[in-house]
This record gives structure tokens, sequence and C-alpha cells, in this order.
């Protein structure tokens, strides 16, 4: 019916694909936060309503631990990946520190990590850097994969800390955590590695990583929002970022966020029983994406290591046309994806990741990230690759750049 077309005109159909930004509450994780929403004691509190907290999130602790491979009381809960992030970096820079605070002139005092960290652990390696520690950021190679040559030779008996992303916000690369661990801890030094991105997509256990830390985050796993984890080694060095009460022996206080918490814990338990079905599915519909993207539209490049890549990450550059352009036309279309990572949204910058695989600063402000979930069908991926193409080519008519000017 007419009016059915001018309604259906009017609210396109709706594709989200930024799902390594945020993702939405799976429906099971949602009707179980609706549940837990009636635990409101405190888990700090002796009465009935305090244990039932308590026992719910020493619960939700179990099903992150396991979907870690962790044992025990080795996960402390965060309000998420960029605390449980600050939270590693401080407290090695203490350990690093004399007693009035400044860098230990002598013992392990430096610091390890890579230019295509999210911008937590590169602004908190930053910050390091301007109270005089000595912070090394290695390169990466044209895939974003570290280069084990250039770990070797700036690896000593100085080397406090290494930290390495296992799997890149942008491009999707993952990367080699268990032999990076393996030499770092060869080196003497303590290994953390960012997993935000790859807890859920890929399987991954802390014990055959190697790792002392690791950090995640709930929202990208289908729970909600300000809420994360830190997994520590036990016998490996933390101390508190918020100081306060006694709440995770001490490492950090705050009253306990049930609600996020017990919506975490139920996200993990799904995310550890479908991660083998999520690699299959998601990865069948980025490779659609891909070879669709690839036949429909020329000289694009695709960004990102061909196999070592997160089932879900595609990031693609469009020679000639500009990233915000395609992405306000794509919204008009209904389809939701990235320019970058979020955080670097609004942000006129081109990406640091793309510039450190060498990706130039043009072609980088024409890069879109497609980053897919369990709410995408195959028929979503196909409605991507018949709306690019049109935008694609009046974005490049309208253009100064042509595609062979920009490399
Ligand atoms: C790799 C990586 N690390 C850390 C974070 C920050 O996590 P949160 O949003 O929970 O603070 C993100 C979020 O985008 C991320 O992608």
């Amino acid at each position: 019916m007419a009016e059915n077309k001018i309604e259906s005109q009017q609210t396109p159909r709706r594709v989200y694909v930024d799902y390594n930004a945020t993702t939405p509450l799976k429906p099971a994780v949602k009707a179980a936060v609706i549940e837990d929403l009636e635990v409101y004691g405190n888990a700090s509190s002796m009465h009935a309503s305090g244990r039932l907290a308590h026992a719910r999130v020493e619960q939700a602790r179990s099903a992150v631990e396991k979907l870690l491979g962790a044992p025990a009381g080795t996960v402390i809960f965060t309000s998420g990946g960029s605390e449980s992030n600050n939270t590693v970096f401080q407290a090695m820079r203490r350990l690093a520190s004399g007693p009035d605070g400044r860098p230990l002139a002598a013992g392990r005092n430096e610091f390890i990590t890579t230019a295509i960290e999210h911008p937590c652990v590169l602004n908190s390696a930053q910050y390091l850097k301007s109270l005089g520690f000595k912070v090394i950021i290695l390169p990466v190679d044209g895939y974003g994969k570290l280069r084990m040559d250039e770990l070797q030779k700036v690896l000593s008996d100085k080397t406090l800390f290494v930290s390495v992303m296992a799997a890149n916000n942008e491009i999707g690369t993952i990367q080699n955590i268990k032999e990076i661990a393996g030499m770092a801890r060869a080196a003497g030094a303590w290994m953390h590695t960012d997993a935000v991105q790859a807890v859920g997509k890929i399987p991954l256990s802390v014990e055959d990583l190697g790792v002392d830390y690791l950090t995640m985050s709930a929202h990208k796993i289908y729970g909600p929002k300000g809420v994360g984890a830190l997994y520590v080694r036990k016998g490996a060095p933390l101390s508190a970022l918020i100081h306060g009460g006694h709440q995770e022996d001490g490492l950090r206080a705050g009253t306990y966020n049930n609600i996020g918490i017990l919506g975490f814990g139920r996200a993990a338990a799904i995310a550890a029983a479908e991660v083998e079905t999520y690699g299959r599915e998601i990865s069948a519909l980025r490779d659609r994406l891909r070879a669709g993207l690839a036949a429909a539209i020329p000289s694009i490049k695709i960004n990102g290591h061909p196999d070592d890549l997160l089932p879900n990450t595609l990031n693609v550059s469009f020679p000639g046309a500009e990233g915000e352009a395609i992405l306000l036309s794509m919204d008009i279309m209904g389809i939701e994806a990235s320019t970058g990572s979020a955080c670097a949204s609004g942000s006129l910058e081109p990406s640091h990741v793309l510039l450190a695989i060498g990706v130039g600063p043009e072609l980088a402000h024409g890069s879109i990230r497609f980053s897919l979930g369990w709410g995408n069908s195959a028929g979503d991926i196909d409605y991507i690759i018949e709306t690019l193409p049109p935008i694609i080519a009046r974005l490049r008519a309208m253009s100064t750049l042509t595609p062979d000017a920009v490399h």
C-alpha cells in the first residue's frame, strides 16, 4: 500500500554494525537484568539482603572467571575497560616509583606498549611519560601485528611492564599474546593484555596466554555499560586506583554495582557458551560483506590482518570519499557504522591505528569500520552491499580526490 511505502521510506531499515563501539543487551541478559533489579542489598552488608547480593556478585565473578579460564578469586570488578587499564598502569607506576613518587633511578622502571592501543592505554602510557618514566611505544607492521624482533630489541632487565592489546578495536587484528607474554616473562617483566575486544569473540584463556593481567568490559559482550573486570594472576602485584572501603580485598573501593555486575555475569556465561558459534556465524557474515564490497566498489582497500582477524570486524578504506560523509549518508539509509573507534570519533585527527599500519592521512579519513554482531543477518549484509556503492560513487564524483590520487 502507498501509505506503507511512505512509512518504509521514512523509517529505512536499521542495520547496526557498530558492535565494537558497544553492544545491546542480549534478550536473555535483559530478562535476567530485569530480574536482578530486585537484588538491591549492599553486598557488604551482614543481613539477609546483603548476603543475597554478595552471593549473586560472587556467582557473577565465577561466570567471568570461567569465561577467561581463570582460577577462582583472580578477577576484580571495575567500572569498565578504561578503569581496568588505568588501574594496572597506575599500580605499575607505584612499583617503579621511589618514596617521593619520582621514577626509580635503578631497577625495573621501563614500560612497553604499542602504537595501536586504545586511547585509555596510550594516554595512561603518555601520562607516565609526562611523570618522567621511560615509555617505549612499539610500531606494528602493515597488518597491525606487533613485530617480535622489535619487542625483543627493547626488552631488558630494565623492563617492568609490557601491555599489548589482544585484538584491535578498529581493524580487528589479533596479536599473538601467548608468544609476547612468553617473551615478556622471560625478560622478567609483568605482562598485561587489553582483551576488551577479544573476550567473547575468540576463545581465550588467561592460563594458556600466560598473562599476568587482563582487561575486559561487559558492554562489548552484550552486557551492561559501566562495568568491567581486571584479571590479576595470583601473586602478581596490584594496588588500588580507587581508595575507600574494603571491597574487592581493598583493591577497588566503592559499593558493588549489583545490577551491572549481575548483568555482566549473565552475559559472560552466555558468551562462554556461544563463543565457538559466534566465530563461525559472524565470520561468515564478515566474509560475505568483504567479498560483496570488493566486488561492488572499485579500488577499496581492506585494512587489518587477512587471517588473524576478529570474526566481526572489517575496516575498509574508500579512496576518493570522505569518511564522515560516508557515515552520514549511510546513517540516512539506516546503516550505523563508525569511522574509527567511538572514543576517537568527533575528532578530526585521522585514526592513529590506520596511520600506524601505514595508511596515509587522506585514505585514513576515508575509512569505515564495520563491526558485526548477533543482531545482524545475511539480509543486513546484502542491504549494505546494495546501499553503499551508489553512496561511494556520488561522494567520489563530488570529491576533488580521485581514487588514484590517494595512497
Ligand atoms: C580495546 C579497548 N580497550 C578499552 C576500551 C574501553 O572500555 P570501556 O568502554 O569499558 O571503558 C575499549 C572500548 O572501546 C576498547 O575497544
